[in-house]
């Protein structure tokens, strides 16, 4: 039987970035220099086929430092950061840590600290729960960082000195969404001080854009990516506000509904940052089978972006 005709838009930028990248090499390279186990805070980043790669390979992954026996053995930090309290415990307890923060999380929990120190207070506008909000909070003492989700929370916001004031953001939000809450605060306390460069980080910036440039000719948009993954549900969520009549996130083929996905004729396809181009295959693969699929590469741009790992990892040869 003849398959119907589908078109398959597939995003670019889309998938890992740098930062990511960067975590994962830091996990890969430390099982290489110490071998296994080599412990690691939280899920390094948020996407389960890499998680369970890197556990097939050594790494252990804990919630909490308690759960790692004394040793000498490597503790890595995830790439969304951690409050200061976990490298001080890591210290007492002589731990041989190595962080694999994504280097634009740094520059927010730096400029957090540059604020503090000039006596303002913090409005960091993220995700509740998210850990990258907890680590960021983290960075200074309980009660000088104040979460704004919300328009409504920035309206109703009431600071201690509007005139002693400064901004941060998570770096994987909805950069439209952001956009209304900052303005709401440049409204309401006009000496506010925000980033010299944007927080949305280029990542999350480039993958909403590439998903707008597709939104409106596409049926359904499909984002790979872990529904623990901040970036990932911005960019259904931006698909939907711009133009796509459903939208969805997906981890794996065997998740996909093909109730939902029948009589389509043309899909957009993306991936969030955590997630590997691996699955994004599988997705196309998996359409293969019920249609028969051309596949549009629609590239908004480019991206050459890469951070060096860590230095102790960098100096260090494999043991022969
Ligand atoms: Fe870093 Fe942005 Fe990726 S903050 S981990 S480059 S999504």
């Amino acid at each position: 039987m003849n398959k119907p005709p589908l078109t398959i838009l597939l995003a670019a930028p889309r998938g890992f970035c740098a930062g990511v990248v960067r975590a994962i090499d830091i996990v890969e390279r430390a099982l290489a220099l110490y071998g296994a186990p080599v412990y690691v805070r939280h899920e390094i980043v948020h996407n389960k086929f890499v998680v369970d790669d890197l556990k097939a390979k050594g790494a252990v992954f804990v919630d909490e430092l308690d759960e790692i026996p004394d040793g000498d053995r490597p503790v890595i930090f995830s790439a969304h950061g951690v409050p200061k309290a976990v490298p001080q415990a890591a210290r007492l307890r002589q731990m041989f840590q190595i962080d694999a923060t994504c280097p634009l999380v740094t520059k927010v929990h730096m400029e957090a600290q540059r604020h503090h120190g000039e006596g303002l207070d913090i409005v960091l506008i993220g995700h509740k729960g998210h850990p990258e909000v907890i680590g960021t909070m983290g960075q200074l003492p309980d009660g000088a960082i104040t979460l704004i989700e919300t328009v409504e929370e920035a309206q109703s916001f009431a600071p201690h000195d509007p005139a002693k004031l400064a901004y941060v953001t998570q770096t994987t939000l909805s950069v439209d969404d952001t956009r209304d809450i900052v303005e709401t605060l440049k409204r309401r306390f006009p000496e506010i001080r925000g980033p010299y460069k944007e927080d949305i980080c280029y990542a999350t910036t480039n993958r909403q854009e590439a998903v707008k440039s597709i939104a409106e000719k596409i049926d359904f948009l499909l984002v790979v990516g872990a529904p623990n993954s901040s970036n990932s549900k911005r960019l259904v969520e931006v698909g939907l506000k711009n133009g796509c009549p459903s939208a969805e996130l997906v981890q794996r083929a065997a998740d996909l509904d093909w109730s939902k996905l029948k009589g389509l004729g043309t899909v957009g396809l993306t991936a969030g940052a955590s997630a590997p181009e691996v699955l994004v295959n599988e997705i196309i693969d998996a359409f293969r089978g019920h249609y028969d699929v051309t596949v549009e590469k629609v590239v908004l741009r480019e991206e050459n972006v890469s951070f060096k790992l860590p230095r102790e990892l960098r100096e260090t040869k494999p043991a022969a």
